[in-house]
Order: structure tokens, then sequence, then C-alpha cells
């Protein structure tokens, strides 16, 4: 919002985080981000402060950008965050404005939130619109500046024309937008999470039956990639999803449908999410093969620790998740992340942890690629050969080039390979 020309003053109720964003240091790796906080820092435009009454007082609109994870022991979204933000708006505006909510929330949350907003001295009136967030970790930027669409759940015209104003540069950009009510504008995220984490189960699916017909799956992928009705992206087969997001948002999908009476519509969500898990079980079972299923005493080498590449983000990682597994199982897993090995150690302190790939990998018996990031793509197999004490490679994202790998000698697993794990 600085970038494109407005006065902006964050509240956040992490002090850490907000000094070090005061002082130009982004408190989470995002490529590009570094750089556009400084410039905007530099600007004058963007002012991060303790106090919520700073940051709200004189604001024309509030951004609610909480999170909403799930809820401890249950499928549910947590929301005290978005509520206590909220009442932090409720208790210090200063003159009418606009609450926009960006958190994800499940259907019905905003028209709740909105019978919220109304104070006993009605100094201010406060509307809500929903404006959800859709950017992915790793392009976060290019996502926000340049946005595939931008949804504006609304209930009136002047909110309307408030955050058409707010984005006009953005829109200049030819960029399509969707005004419609609140509910929609709340299901749009939701739905398309759903729909993401389906394209990715399905592929995942299609995984297990070419492992046991000895098909390919990168090659059914390709194919059903060319189809413009399908098309390639998020059909990519591995070790499945994860993250603060797509996990965490078809359980709260599925939990607000019960609670709608609604249940039976999503209920294959709960297939989609099983399917996923899945993976993780089954990377554990390839590498269990290749071991006689003895982990004990092994050394294995897992190659990323993030839930994707370019990001620090380590929640619901399956690459941990496997790490942790196998480490459960007896092995020694020595863990290697361009970026997320604090993150991971403060998750699972129990593994150990390595600076560079060459130490992780040195007198392993088996190597884990869990991560797709460039840095391990470009992984000459031949040189590793010599570290390794046995080259067995079993590949969780197929993103490397097998043939190349066994040339060099290396006996090649992936997911999804039915020839391959032969
Ligand atoms: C997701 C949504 O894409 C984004 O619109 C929303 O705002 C937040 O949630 P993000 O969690 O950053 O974004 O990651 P995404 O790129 O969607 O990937 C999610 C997971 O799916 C990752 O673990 C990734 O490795 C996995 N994935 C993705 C696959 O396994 N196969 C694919 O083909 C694509």
């Amino acid at each position: 919002m600085a970038q494109v020309g407005h006065e902006v003053r964050v509240f956040d109720i992490d002090a850490a985080k907000l000094a070090m964003l005061a002082r130009g240091i982004p408190p989470f790796y995002e490529p590009g981000f570094q750089e556009l906080l400084q410039s905007t820092l530099a600007s004058g435009r963007l002012l991060f402060t303790e106090s919520p009454k700073e940051a709200i007082e004189g604001a024309q609109l509030h951004f609610v950008c909480v999170g909403t994870p799930q809820q401890q022991g249950a499928d549910a979204a947590d929301l005290s965050y978005v509520e206590a933000a909220f009442q932090a708006v409720v208790e210090h505006a200063d003159r009418p404005g606009l609450v926009v909510g960006k958190s994800t929330v499940p259907v019905g949350t905003a028209e709740r939130l909105s019978n919220s907003l109304s104070r006993p001295d009605k100094v201010c009136e406060l509307e809500v619109a929903w404006n959800p967030e859709f950017l992915r970790e790793g392009s976060a930027i290019a996502d926000t500046l340049k946005p595939d669409r931008l949804v504006f759940g609304v209930t009136s015209e002047s909110a309307e024309g408030l955050l058409v104003e707010v984005y006009n540069e953005i829109l200049e950009g030819g960029i399509p937008y969707i005004t419609t009510d609140l509910a929609t504008s709340e299901m749009v995220k939701v739905a398309a999470n759903s729909f993401l984490a389906t394209k990715i189960s399905f592929i995942n699916a299609m995984a297990e039956i070419c492992e046991v017909a000895g098909a390919d799956v990168v090659t059914l992928s390709r194919a059903l990639g060319y189809d413009e009705r399908i098309g390639a992206r998020f059909l990519h087969a591995g070790l499945g999803f994860g993250g603060g997001c797509l996990p965490k948002d078809i359980r709260a999908f599925s939990a607000r449908a019960g609670e709608l009476g609604a249940a039976d519509a999503v209920s294959f969500l709960r297939e989609i999410d099983k399917i996923n898990l899945r993976r993780r079980e089954r990377l554990v079972s390839l590498v269990g093969s290749a071991f006689s299923g003895d982990f004990l005493g092994r050394h294995i080498a897992v190659l990323g620790a993030a839930f994707k590449p370019n990001s620090d983000d380590v929640r619901d990682s399956p690459a941990l998740n496997v790490a942790a597994a196998m480490h459960l199982k007896g092995a020694s897993v020595r863990v290697h992340d361009p970026q997320a090995i604090s993150n991971a150690k403060k998750m699972f302190p129990t593994l150990t942890y390595c600076e560079s790939i060459e130490d992780a990998c040195r007198d392993a018996d088996l190597v884990v690629l869990a991560t797709e990031w460039s840095d391990y793509r470009v992984i000459d197999p031949k040189e590793f050969s010599e570290i390794v004490r046995r080259p067995v490679l079993v590949d969780g994202r197929n993103a490397l080039d097998h043939s190349l790998w066994t040339q060099a000698g290396w006996k090649v697993y992936a997911l999804g390979r039915g020839k391959l794990n032969r």
C-alpha cells in the first residue's frame, strides 16, 4: 500500500517484529521484501508502531491482516486475532471508516463482525468490507502488486468506490476485479484454496495408482496439463501440500460447512487431506524399502525443511514431517535448507541441521529431496557420489533429472514413478 502511494501505519501485537520491520529488516524470508520494505520506509509513507491508537486514529481504511490458524484440538479456524483487531479499531477509530478484512475466515464472519462495530457513543460509523488475500509465499510481492484478480466484498457503493480508489494504481495495470457481497468474497478464498488442494491431491492420487501400475506420474501430469481445460499448474506430484494455508483452510471449510448443515457438500475435502498426508507415509516407506525396513542407525540427508521453496515457513511442512518420522524410526537424520533452518530448529529441535548441502550428505546412506529449492537442482550427482556412503536418492518432489543421477551411479527412487521404484 505504501508502494502504491498511500500513507500506511502498521500495528502488530508482536513488538519484536515491529522493531525489526521499523529498521528495515524482514522478520521472515521473502524474495524482494527487504528491498521493498527499505524503499517504502525511506519514502516516509510507512510507519510501524506499537500503539494501536497511533495506527488507527485518522485512518480512512483499516486493513485487518491477522492470522486465522487452526484451533487447538479442532478443525475450525481460531478467530480470536481477527476479533481482537476489530475491537481495537472500534476502540480507537475517531472518524468514519472502512474496516477491510484480508484474513481468511469462515463464511459468515464478516457479517457477524459488522454487527459488532457499533459504539455506544456512535461518534463514528464503521463499515465492514472483505478483500481476500491470494498471495503465495515466495512470490508475495508480485502476487500483491500484480494479482490475478481483486475481490471486493462490500455492502455499499461507497465502500466499493473507496477500495477501487485505494487499489487504483494496481487496477490500472488491467487487473480484473469482482465486486460482490461479504459472504461470496469470503467463499472465494476458501473455494480457491480447496480447488488448489484438490488439484494437488488429484495428481498425487494418480501417483498412487502409477506406483502400483508401473506407470509414470510425471509424464501423465505433462500429458494432462496440455489440455487447456485442465492446465499444467498445481499438477505437480510429490510430497504434497503443507504450509500455513492450504491444510488448515480446507479443514476450517469442512468445519464451517458442518455448522451450516452442508457437511456433505465438501466431504471430499477429507479425502483430499488424507491423500495428501498419505504421500508423507509413502515417502517414508520408500526410504524404508531401500533399507529393507530397517532405519536403525542409518544416515539420512534430508534436503529441504520449508514447506515450499523460496520460503522459510515450516508450518505443516511435508519435508520436516518426513524428516521427523524417519528420526523417530531410529535413523540419524541431517537436514539442510537454504533459509528455514532456524524456524525448523524451533519446531523439531532434536533433528540435526547442517549449514551446507555437503555436510548434510556426508557419509549418508540415502539422500531425500524434500523441498525443491533451485540449489538442489544444480547438485552435481557425480561429485556427491564421492561424499555419500551409498549413492541412493529418493526424490520426494520429482524435481531432479533422474537420468543424470543414474548415469552417475545413483539408485533413484521417486514418488509416483512405478518403474523407477522396482
Ligand atoms: C496458498 C495459495 O496458493 C495462495 O493463493 C493463498 O493466498 C495462500 O495459500 P502458499 O501456501 O504460499 O499459497 O503455497 P502454494 O504455492 O499454494 O503451495 C502450497 C503447497 O502445495 C506447497 O507445499 C507446495 O509444495 C505444494 N504444491 C504446489 C504441490 O505439491 N504441487 C503443486 O503442483 C503445487
